[in-house]
């Protein structure tokens, strides 16, 4: 592996937090560096040892499968040692609050916590007052940095660059951490990104932050080079936003026939977890212009990239 180049210039964060606060260099600098740590994951040992001696503790306080899995792999292969912490195993059953909590995992010198949390701002309260790094894995529909980072690069995997591509969002952005991190870091690196969805979950107050919004999905489809579907996140929502399930399908859903208005070389993308048959056809999912399993395994490159930067600036 090409040792990347931490150390020449560009990385100064001990925290990552969001995208928004990043410039298209650092973005940039991310994604080449996962670009080293992706070829670690071809050889038969996967493992190097630019952690080694550091400690992570992966601490999510909403459900997970991709991201806790994707960090707690991400931070074996840089031989970190790890520990998992969800709401339940905690203490914050008891009581104890979150700025408690971390000062504890600081105490036993954790180098680095990755915070999933259903609050938004949750990331940046701790990264005020440790010392420690902190990754943000999700918070609230505030950020979710790391997969819009694993997003640009395998968008810039499979289409060589993303300047000057369309990017059309689809679904639920209202409640979106992962809408809103992909907004940012495709209008970074040169995109025309387009939002679609029902009024109630795409406002046109997005349009202040220099995308489109439609509500005419088969009219966006045709010029798309990249489609991001989003799940409805009924979860965050305390009333319903559109009349039923079938109604959606019928006007936003990516169904076969849909999906016949793409261009037959424009990605399919889904952050997961996918809800089959509602915002994408189940064997969309699976076919030829999906890459939703490429993007799984570049968030493997992408958090080893980021765990590597951030960590090595930490000093608990
Ligand atoms: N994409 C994503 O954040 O998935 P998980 O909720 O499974 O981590």
């Amino acid at each position: 592996m090409t040792e990347p180049g931490k150390s020449e210039t560009r990385w100064q964060r001990k925290d990552l937090l969001g995208i928004r606060e990043l410039s298209a260099e650092e973005v940039t600098f991310i994604l080449d560096t996962a670009d080293a740590f992706k070829e670690v994951g071809t050889r038969e040992i996967k493992k190097v040892p630019a952690l080694r001696g550091k400690t992570l503790v992966n601490f999510f306080v909403e459900p997970s499968t991709r991201t806790r899995t994707s960090f707690e792999i991400a931070a074996i292969r840089l031989s970190a040692d790890v520990i998992n912490i969800s709401a339940t195993s905690s203490s914050l059953t008891k009581g104890e609050t979150l700025k408690d909590t971390a000062k504890i995992l600081e105490a036993n010198h954790a180098d680095i916590i990755v915070l999933r949390h259903g609050s938004s701002g949750a990331p940046q309260f701790l990264a005020e007052r440790l010392r420690s790094s902190i990754i943000n894995a999700g918070d609230g529909a505030h950020e979710h940095p790391t997969q819009a980072l694993l997003d640009l690069y395998t968008i810039r995997e499979r289409k060589g660059a993303v300047a000057g591509l369309h990017v059309v969002i689809i679904g639920d952005i209202l409640f979106s951490r992962v809408a809103r991190s992909n907004i940012f870091g495709l209008l970074k690196l040169g995109a025309r990104v387009t939002l679609v969805g029902p009024s109630t979950l795409v406002p046109r107050e997005f349009e202040k932050l220099g995308v489109t919004v439609s509500y005419d999905i088969d009219e966006v489809l045709p010029t798309a080079d990249v489609v991001n579907l989003l799940r409805i996140q009924h979860e965050r929502q305390r009333k319903e936003y559109f009349p039923g399930v079938g109604e959606y399908i019928r006007l936003f859903g990516l169904t076969k026939d849909r999906a016949k208005l793409l261009k037959p070389d424009c990605l399919i993308m889904h952050p997961g977890p996918i809800n089959r048959g509602v915002e994408i056809d189940s064997e969309l999912a699976d076919g030829a212009q999906s890459v939703i399993l490429d993007q799984v395994t570049n968030g493997l490159a992408i958090r080893m990239a980021v765990l590597y930067l951030c960590g090595g600036i930490a000093t608990p």
